[in-house]
């Protein structure tokens, strides 16, 4: 396919992943292809794969077989390291910060810019955190210590950490689930900027809402297999919850059974 504004190359690509846990097959056939300068969605039902693929990603776990490449160059991550060494940042839906060190003090843990005589640079961690900040159009202070930061507040840091490390690939899996109203458009505006700059965002979520407002394209998981990757305009809601389940939602929820216990079912909100 000619590369182009229509068709960029993709920065990280997945291919044929499988990953089990015993007799559990987490990960069949998980593909992925993430571009630069773009929001991609990645969508399926409770137990769908999601997370193990993103876990593959991060070099958490080593998958069975399968391929991974970032700019057309096959990749090994032999832990989350490697990972993080190559550019992607996993942010977690509920992060977890030192509580009793600084919000500069947790972005550059282990790797903190020094004075002479090996002392740490306070001055100069600071203004790198406010720096981070400043390009991600977000205010805190870089001295308070994370403890009692909202979990909002919270994945603000580990972004802010993953641009320290240059991360161009960020995965975001599920974080709005525990976020206000407020904090989700605060993160999509982040988010969106990360995007303007040219990374690559692989967003998980269960809220369509979400995943239409954000994404430009959507990959569709289910049973661990991929199912489909499209531009968001081409799809529907109903489209893409058929393509999770992998049948007519009129079979799931036949139309004499409107109790509202099934029709509050999320996969049909
Ligand atoms: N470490 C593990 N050991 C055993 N089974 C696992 C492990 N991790 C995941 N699984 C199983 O693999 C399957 C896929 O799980 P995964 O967490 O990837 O799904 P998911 O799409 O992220 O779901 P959710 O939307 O609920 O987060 C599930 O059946 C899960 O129970
Ligand atoms: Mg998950």
């Amino acid at each position: 396919m000619p590369e182009g504004p229509e068709h960029p190359a993709p920065l990280l690509t997945l291919a044929g992943v499988r990953k089990s846990f015993g007799a559990v097959h987490a990960l069949a056939d998980g593909r992925l292809d993430l571009r630069a300068g773009e929001v991609h969605a990645l969508v399926g039902e409770n137990g769908a794969g999601k997370s193990t693929l993103v876990k593959v990603l991060a070099g958490v776990h080593g998958p069975d077989e399968g391929v991974m490449a970032l700019d057309g160059q096959p990749v090994f991550f032999g832990g989350p390291a490697d990972a993080r060494a190559a550019g992607i940042a996993v942010i977690y839906q509920e992060p977890t910060l030192f509580p009793d060190l600084s919000v500069a003090e947790n972005i550059f843990m282990g790797r903190q810019p020094l004075r002479s005589l090996r002392r740490i640079d306070t001055a100069a961690m600071r203004q790198r955190t406010e720096e981070l900040f400043a390009r991600l159009g977000v205010r805190m202070d870089p001295d308070r210590p994370a403890r009692g930061l909202s979990i909002a507040d919270q994945q603000l840091v580990e972004i802010a950490k993953a641009l320290s490390f240059d991360a161009r690939v960020l995965v975001m899996d599920e974080p709005t689930a525990a976020l206000s109203g407020v904090e989700v458009e605060r993160l999509f505006a982040v988010v969106r900027s990360l995007r303007e700059a040219g990374a690559a965002v692989l967003f998980i979520s269960h809220r369509f809402d979400e995943v239409f407002a954000l994404c430009e394209r959507v990959t569709v998981m289910r049973d661990g297999r991929w199912v489909s990757t499209d531009p968001t305009a081409e799809l529907t809601v109903g489209q893409v919850v058929r393509r999770m389940v992998g049948r007519e939602v009129s079979q799931l929820y036949p139309k004499q059974d409107t109790t509202p216990a099934r029709s509050s079912c999320r996969c049909v909100t």
